[in-house]
This record gives structure tokens, C-alpha cells and sequence, in this order.
């Protein structure tokens, strides 16, 4: 008998495509993950409609309801608990998270982001590529640490930039590939085969 599925909860703020196909991949019975629980800190987040559509439990934690981010990441984690994740991916989650939760997940925490880290961290990584003027970009999911953009690398796709390219035309080559990449590095942390690097 194969392991049980590791249960994963998606954190989304937006547009939530990584989302749809995290849920597209994982219907395949032979993936060692499985969509449990979608969360949004915006109750207007157009992503929530794949969570809908897939039938999956859906949470909304509206940020602005709290005088802190204190507060917020405080019921966010209180959440989190009551359902136990064995893994929590932000995909598109528009939240800094306070250093005190980020704690708390560590090592069960992932995070996809539009750049080669350690290059262009932070907001519009796909403009800073343009405007360095190089070769590659490309797209990572790592550990999710105090630092933003920061821990260790668990996987990566790159693709060209092409002469042309606007951050648009660049985000959108990117971002194909990480509908791929995403469904890939949590096959590996399912398995194990990704751990958070000790000490
Ligand atoms: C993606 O480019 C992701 O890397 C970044 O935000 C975007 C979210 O897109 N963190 P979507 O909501 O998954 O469509």
C-alpha cells in the first residue's frame, strides 16, 4: 500500500493560476500530495474559484479585520493548526509574514517566486531581470525563512529572455513554467526527497 498523501494548504492572494494547476496535477492518484485546504487573505481573490470548482475547503482570513499583523498571522496560525498541514505553499500569498509564525511553519513552509534566487528578490523580480539585462530568468520554490525570497532552494526552471521581451511577455514565459515547477518541488518534499536543511 502506498504512504498516505501528504496534505497540503495553499495560500493564495490573487489571480491563483499556480493554484489550478497544483489542483490539475495532484487529481492524478499516483501524487504523493493532495490538496486539502485553500486559503486567502482576500475575500475577492479571482483564485478562490478554483478551490470552488475543485470542491475544496476554502478559508477566508481578511486581513484588513486586524489592527496588526501581529494579530493576523496570530488567527492565521491558529488556523493552520486546527487543520494540520503536513505542508503549507504560498502560491501568490501578497502577505510578509511576521518572523514569530514564520517559526512556527519552518520547514513545512514553501514558496514559489518569478526570479532565479538568489537574483531579484522582492516585488517586480521580472523588470529587475530586464533591467540587469540578462540572459536568464527563470522561476524557484524554497523554504520559506525570515528573510523574504531567502531560504534554501528546493527547485528551479529556468527560460530565456528574448529580444523584446516586456515584463509581461517575460512574466508570462515564467510563469508557465511554474505551474510546472510548483507540482514538482512539493512531489519532493512529499517524498522527502526536499528537507529543510538542518541546523
Ligand atoms: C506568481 O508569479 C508567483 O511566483 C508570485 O505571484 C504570482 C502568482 O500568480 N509569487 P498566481 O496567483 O498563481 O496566478
Amino acid at each position: 500500500m502506498s504512504a498516505a498523501r501528504k496534505k497540503v494548504a495553499v495560500l493564495i492572494s490573487g489571480t491563483g493560476s499556480n493554484l489550478k494547476a497544483l489542483i490539475d496535477a495532484s487529481a492524478d492518484s499516483d501524487c504523493p500530495y493532495v490538496i486539502d485546504h485553500v486559503i486567502t487573505n482576500r475575500p475577492d481573490a479571482p483564485g478562490l474559484i478554483y478551490a470552488e470548482g475543485a470542491g475544496l475547503a476554502r478559508t477566508v482570513i481578511n486581513h484588513k479585520e486586524f489592527a496588526s499583523r501581529e494579530q493576523f498571522d496570530g488567527i492565521l496560525d491558529g488556523f493552520l493548526k486546527s487543520i494540520s498541514p503536513d505542508i503549507v505553499a504560498l502560491a501568490g500569498f501578497m502577505r510578509i509574514l511576521t518572523e514569530r509564525f514564520i517559526h512556527e511553519w519552518q520547514g513545512k513552509m514553501t514558496n514559489i517566486h518569478p526570479s532565479l534566487l538568489p537574483a531579484f528578490k522582492g516585488l517586480k523580480p521580472q523588470q529587475q531581470a530586464l533591467d540587469a539585462g540578462v540572459a536568464e530568468a527563470g522561476c524557484t520554490v524554497h523554504w520559506v525563512t525570515p528573510g523574504v525570497d531567502e531560504g534554501p532552494i528546493i527547485a528551479q526552471m529556468r527560460v530565456p529572455v528574448i529580444a523584446g521581451d516586456t515584463a509581461e511577455t517575460l512574466s508570462a514565459r515564467i510563469l508557465e513554467k511554474e505551474h510546472k515547477l510548483y507540482h514538482k518541488a512539493l512531489k519532493m518534499v512529499a517524498r522527502g526527497e526536499a528537507v529543510f536543511p538542518a541546523g
